[in-house]
């Protein structure tokens, strides 16, 4: 028997929530937070923070209302062995709403997880800013997204939105590195009765802030979990591929692949006519270790191709362009979701590898008018910018602006293989033709012959990898299936690359947001 039965009596307030809410959330098929915690840490690894912290609010009922906690758990633990800075948003406590010692208590994890250089992890769950509390949950908010900036590129920050993420509630997510959103979950600034209000548009939660929205349309959420459970499992999987700061390396495990497998088919994976697509996803996955691909932003923009994945165990970033999707051009969301995947890789020293088949930037009122000049320089900027090894794999085309963009010689790549259906020129043959033999064809009786001699003369002469290759802007053609090995036997020796002097200093660039 305890002599101290009012501390085990306070302790075990803090370890559930109310029946009734525990019920209510269960036929939802949703957790609570203590639950969340406990699938996602190791067993008894929870270090809890400011457990009896209560808000000193007054006023409109808050008198009665508190609980210990102020509806967040949050602390340190270990996911698998790895330690890691938690909290988790309890929405029986006033809605998991955001007041200023709720607030506090992120605050100081994200402090904790920058002070251990270790992972921050936001099992988020809240109605947004505490209205009882004005402008104290404000500054509360404040606070925390100062926090999240700081601890920016330095520890991996990932969120999992499991329930509402009204008003300032978003914004923590928005500057962490990853989202996840349950099925069950929703975003928005402003819900659906404001918009009602303000500019009378009506609008379902789910059409407005749901996670297939985020998921595909604003690209808002990188994954989509059908519920709690898979959301952890996500976070999780996601966390075996990271550092846990950015001084550390990726971590290598032994997945028992040969890296220098050959697989016979990438050979024939590009098809002749140069009209036709194919899954860049099956070139990945043969490249890369087996199984070992974990797709970002799998539903958004997927004219791009965007995630982690290992080659002789140890965790790279991949970007592609999707041939499948739109033939692969660049368009604004790819260019977004590209140029910030590379900026995370570059700050967690991932080393990039970047497979292009791109036929340029999508045409068009609707891009140019949406800004397509200046999402499209963030690629540019990225991968500049990235001083981690860059290795560059040209399948097919290559053209113009998207050629350059696409970890080109000329952006700093460190070594770029060719394979030797690689077409690298300003345009296309057909295209390159009609302008420059404009008149001669105009004239000629045979035009269309004429054409496709001219075609054929400059795809032999000047798009040809050959061609990029004698200038130097192409280490080597390889056969595609020599393409793991080669890109295996490279990162052995640019894991050791050093880019410092070849950077003047500054305080920071202006990349074009
Ligand atoms: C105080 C809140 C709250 C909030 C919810 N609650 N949100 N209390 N401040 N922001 C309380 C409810 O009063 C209720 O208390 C309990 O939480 C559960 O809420 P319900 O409404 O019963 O739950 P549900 O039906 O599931 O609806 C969830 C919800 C809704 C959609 C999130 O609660 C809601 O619309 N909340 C307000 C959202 C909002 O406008 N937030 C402020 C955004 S402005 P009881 O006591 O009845 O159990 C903002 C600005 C910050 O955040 C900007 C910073 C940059």
């Amino acid at each position: 028997m305890s002599s101290f039965p009012d501390i085990l009596d306070k302790r075990m307030q803090t370890l559930r929530p109310p029946e009734d809410f525990l019920k209510k959330i269960h036929e939802q098929g949703r957790l609570s937070a203590h639950e969340r915690l406990e699938k996602l840490l190791d067993k008894d690894s929870f270090i809890p923070l400011h457990r009896y912290i209560t808000h000193r609010a007054t006023g409109f009922g808050m008198e009665t209302k508190k609980a210990y906690g102020d509806g967040v758990l949050a602390g340190l633990g270990t996911v698998n062995g790895r330690k890691i800075a938690v909290y988790a948003q309890d929405f029986s406590f006033m809605g998991g709403s955001v007041g200023e010692m709720h607030a506090s208590k992120i605050a100081r994890t994200i402090e904790l997880a920058l002070k251990l250089g270790v992972p921050l992890i936001g099992l988020n769950d809240s109605g947004g800013a505490r209205i009882q509390e004005g402008v104290d949950s404000l500054k509360g908010y404040g606070e925390i997204f100062y926090r999240n900036v700081l601890a920016s590129g330095v520890v991996p920050q990932i969120v999992a939105i499991m329930g509402p993420a009204a008003g300032g509630a978003v914004y923590s997510p928005a500057l962490a590195d990853f989202i996840i959103m349950t099925r069950k979950s929703y975003m928005f600034i402003t819900g659906p009765k404001v918009v009602k209000a303000s500019i009378g548009e009506e609008v379902t939660f789910e059409e407005l802030g749901g996670a297939e929205v985020h998921a595909t349309k604003s690209g808002v959420a990188h994954f989509l979990a059908e519920n709690d459970d898979h959301a952890i499992e996500i976070i999780k999987t996601l966390l075996s591929y990271l550092p846990s700061n950015n001084t550390e390396d990726p971590p290598c495990i032994d997945t028992g692949d040969d890296p220098f497998r050959e697989d016979p088919q990438l050979d024939s994976i590009v098809p002749e006519d140069p009209l036709k697509p194919y899954d860049v996803k099956e070139v990945i996955d043969k490249i890369f270790d087996k199984g070992s691909f974990l797709e970002v932003h799998a539903l958004f923009a997927t004219n791009a191709v965007v995630g982690f994945a290992r080659l002789g165990g140890c965790p790279v970033c991949v970007v592609a362009n999707q041939p499948a999707v739109a033939a692969g051009s660049l368009d604004i969301d790819s260019a977004d979701k590209i140029s910030r995947f590379v900026m995370f890789c570059d700050a967690f020293n991932f080393p990039i590898v970047t497979l292009v088949d791109v036929p340029g930037f999508l045409p068009g009122t609707f891009q140019e008018h949406g800004g397509v000049i200046r999402h499209g320089a963030k690629i540019i900027y990225a991968y500049s910018e990235a001083t981690v090894p860059k290795i560059t794999v040209i399948m097919r085309k290559a053209y113009g602006g998207a050629y350059i963009a696409m970890s080109s010689r000329h952006l700093g790549a460190d070594y770029v293989l060719a394979w030797p259906t690689a077409e690298i020129a300003v345009m296309g043959p057909k295209e390159a033709i009609e302008i420059i033999y404009k008149k001669e064809l105009e004239k000629a009786q045979n035009p269309e012959e004429l054409a496709k001699e001219f075609a054929e003369k400059y795809r032999r002469e000047i798009t040809t990898p050959f061609f990029a290759a004698s200038r130097g802007y192409v280490d080597d053609v390889i056969l595609p299936r020599e393409t793991r090995g080669y890109i295996f036997k490279a990162l052995a020796f640019l894991r050791d690359k050093r880019e410092k002097h070849a950077r003047p200093p500054r305080k920071h660039g202006i990349p074009p947001v």
